[in-house]
């Protein structure tokens, strides 16, 4: 983790906006941009959730505020950057992390099935892009999309999240080479298994099966949710100034493959 220290005037005076806030990656994400000083307005589609979420960050001394929005719903989404720019002032950093998933075969599931999560995942990073650009600063913003493993390679069960992130691949690197000369600069963070979320208690919901995952990444572990938080916030500052267009695997090698060694009967140590 980046250290306490370091962090209190990175982002100072900057206002940052987190779609898909209210818990897991995008919620540690938000909490880092504001404890580097940003102020921070968050949305999920849960009012219950949202609104926990942003008093639990106001409860530990950081200039957080949200409403609920679904991404999925364009002219809500305008509403809530709208409010994020009236409370905050230009926005500086967008974070774009809203998803929906749930592991199905593809003949399990049916034609709206697959439309909710290309919804959700690749229509809502449009959406979330294509409606801040209005609220941004004009000097220059940095945009971050989540994206995953399965943009570029296949997963069974996972058609639908294979074919929504391999589109938010090409958002991030078209509005990068569209918005480069306006200063805004877009990339994609593509996270491993990273601990205590709700996707991987569902992956590897036994110790078994966490240890043959952790046993198959060249890192030998899971990354945490401090690990993505981290490269979001670099990837907002201006230490990646020169940064867009890049999809940054945060993932402790697992985009390379298999390291277990099993597939030569080796223990891969
Ligand atoms: N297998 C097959 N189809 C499924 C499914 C599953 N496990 N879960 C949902 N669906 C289908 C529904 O049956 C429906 O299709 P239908 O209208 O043809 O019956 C369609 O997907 C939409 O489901 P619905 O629950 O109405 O959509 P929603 O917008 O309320 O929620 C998700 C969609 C993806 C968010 C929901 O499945 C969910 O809550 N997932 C777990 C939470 C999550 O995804 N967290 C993010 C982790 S990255």
């Amino acid at each position: 983790m980046l250290s306490q220290t370091f962090l209190p005037d990175l982002l100072k005076g900057k206002t940052a906006f987190v779609a898909g806030a209210s818990s897991g990656i995008n919620l540690q994400c938000a909490r880092r941009y504001a404890e580097a000083g940003a102020r921070v307005f968050i949305i999920s589609r849960s009012e219950d959730k949202i609104a926990a979420a942003a008093q639990q960050l106001r409860g530990d001394g950081l200039d957080v505020t949200g409403m609920a929005c679904d991404v999925r719903d364009a002219a809500r989404l305008k509403e809530a950057l709208s409010a994020c720019r009236d409370a905050y002032g230009p926005i500086d950093i967008v974070l774009s992390g809203a998803a929906g998933n749930f592991i199905a075969p593809a003949l399990g599931m049916s034609a709206n099935a697959f439309k909710t999560v290309v919804d959700i995942d690749l229509l809502g990073t449009f959406n979330v892009f294509h409606g801040c650009y209005e609220y941004l600063n004009e000097g220059g913003a940095s945009l971050v999309a989540i994206t995953a493993g399965q943009a570029v390679r296949p997963m069974m069960y996972q058609i639908h999240a294979c074919a929504a992130k391999a589109g938010v691949n090409q958002v991030i690197k078209c509005l990068a080479m569209e918005w480069g000369p306006k200063n805004i600069r877009v990339n994609g963070i593509s996270p491993g298994p990273i601990g205590d979320t709700e996707g991987m208690i569902r992956l590897a919901p036994n110790e078994q099966a966490v240890e043959a995952s952790k046993k198959r990444i060249p890192l030998r572990d899971w990354g945490t949710k401090d690990d993505i938080g981290d490269a979001c916030l670099w990837l907002a500052s201006d230490a990646a100034r020169y940064v867009s267009g890049a999809i940054i695997n945060v993932d402790g090698g697992s985009e390379l493959g298999d390291a277990s060694g099993d597939a030569f009967g080796m223990k891969g140590d």
